[in-house]
């Protein structure tokens, strides 16, 4: 089993948090979400980040947050959707982390974000629209993930032991 961190990626509504949790227990390690540790430093919800301050310093907060979990090891690293569009924040979480994209259509994102309540970036006239812009534009990065694993169609029990039996192979 790798001591490295597993750090999950991936689009909004493809199920990280709550394989991160499963992981968590499953494996014993402490989980950290990007996007809590942001919360709890600003004060306030990430929306209300969006809203006062706007994307780009949210974008900072997060990298900086992504600097600092980066040091941790042996860990369940979720990511925020968007960490990814920062290579730096791809170099970092490499250095001690294996990296795993769940991959997943737009059509699963729209309908998971819709029971899993909304995001700032997509709070518009359309969002699936939206969705399958921003998939299409980041695609490339989740991609440079060292793990590809479907997401939809699959329990998120299957998929954390998709990923488990992963590590349990890694050195
Ligand atoms: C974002 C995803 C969100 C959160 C923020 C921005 C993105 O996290 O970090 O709203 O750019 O995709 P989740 O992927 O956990 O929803």
């Amino acid at each position: 089993m790798t001591s490295k961190n597993i750090v999950l990626v991936g689009f909004m509504g493809s199920g990280k948090s709550m394989i991160s949790k499963l992981l968590g227990k499953r494996l014993g390690r402490k989980v950290i979400s990007t996007d809590e540790v942001i919360i709890k430093k600003a004060g306030v919800p990430i929306n209300q980040i969006f809203k006062d301050k706007g994307e780009a310093y949210f974008r900072q907060l997060e990298k900086d947050v992504v600097t600092e979990v980066s040091k941790e090891s042996g860990c369940i690293i979720d990511c925020g959707g968007g960490v990814i569009i920062n290579e730096s924040n791809i170099e970092s979480l490499k250095k001690a982390g294996v990296l795993f994209y769940l991959e997943a259509s737009a059509d699963f994102l729209y309908e998971q974000i819709k029971i899993s309540g909304k995001r700032p970036l997509l709070d518009v006239d359309d969002p699936k629209a939206k969705i399958e812009e921003l998939l299409k534009e980041r695609l490339s990065f989740y991609l440079k993930a060292d793990y590809t694993v479907a997401s939809e169609g699959q329990s998120i029990e299957r998929v954390s032991e998709e990923i488990a039996s992963i590590c349990e192979k890694l050195g």
